[in-house]
């Protein structure tokens, strides 16, 4: 089976990778306990079919910090405790030239090329990959256009600091548009694929 690889990206309109305050940002939960279409999007929709996540050193220490079951408040809704479930079960992979070791279960540390680890990750036995950040791994993933598809949840803010997504580039990547939705808070969530030779694109 080929393991499809999607770049998570979360971003202001000014392609900062960061997660600011504003009308409605605290408000990504469905019915009580429930996840919205953001978060089913980006995850719950996913469990099934994913059995990789890939994060940068600081984004994966922060994901255990905040989201491993450990980490998660009494007060925390069901959808966020299933999300924790998940994280700690799943094939996590770190990459890191620091860190020698990690607590996290299920976690293994890699360091070097990332175009090379995405090949290997892509030979190796296994459902979906999700790259999931921080913005300086994911820039690196658009640069290079390692991944199938791009699911880019885009907030109504112009903050103008933070780390970027999209800094020089030397070659143009064209990308196929698959679908866009609209979020009650005014977020966008846009889903393009990768165009590879030959104009062929990943099933979405
Ligand atoms: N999904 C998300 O996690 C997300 C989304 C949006 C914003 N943010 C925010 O962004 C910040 C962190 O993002 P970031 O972009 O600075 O950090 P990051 O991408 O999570 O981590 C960067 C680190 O990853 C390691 N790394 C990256 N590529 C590597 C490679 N090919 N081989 C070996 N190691 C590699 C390096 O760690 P070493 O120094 O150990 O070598 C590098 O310093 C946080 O403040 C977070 O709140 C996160």
């Amino acid at each position: 089976m080929t393991r499809k690889v999607t770049a998570n990206v979360y971003m202001t309109l000014d392609g900062r990778g960061v997660f600011p305050t504003y009308p409605g940002s605290d408000a990504h939960t469905g019915p009580p306990g429930e996840a919205d279409e953001f978060f089913r999007t980006m995850w719950a929709d996913r469990y099934k079919d994913v059995t990789t996540v890939v994060m940068g050193r600081r984004s994966f220490t922060g994901h255990q910090r905040v989201h491993s079951t450990k980490g998660r408040k009494p007060t925390d809704p069901k959808f966020l405790f299933d999300y924790s479930r998940f994280l700690d079960q799943v094939d996590k992979v770190c990459l890191s030239r620091r860190l020698k070791k990690t607590d996290w279960e299920n976690s293994r540390i890699l360091k070097g090329d990332l175009a090379r680890i995405v090949a290997k990750l892509r030979r190796e036995k296994g459902g979906n990959i999700i790259l999931e950040g921080g913005p300086r791994l994911i820039s690196e993933v658009i640069r290079l256009n390692l991944a199938d598809d791009y699911r880019i949840f885009v907030m109504p803010v112009v903050y103008g600091r933070g780390p970027r997504y999209w800094n020089p580039m030397t070659t143009q990547t064209n990308l196929k548009f698959l679908s866009v939705s609209h979020m009650p808070y005014g977020e966008l969530l846009l889903h393009y694929g990768a165009v590879r030779k030959g104009g062929a694109t990943p099933s979405a």
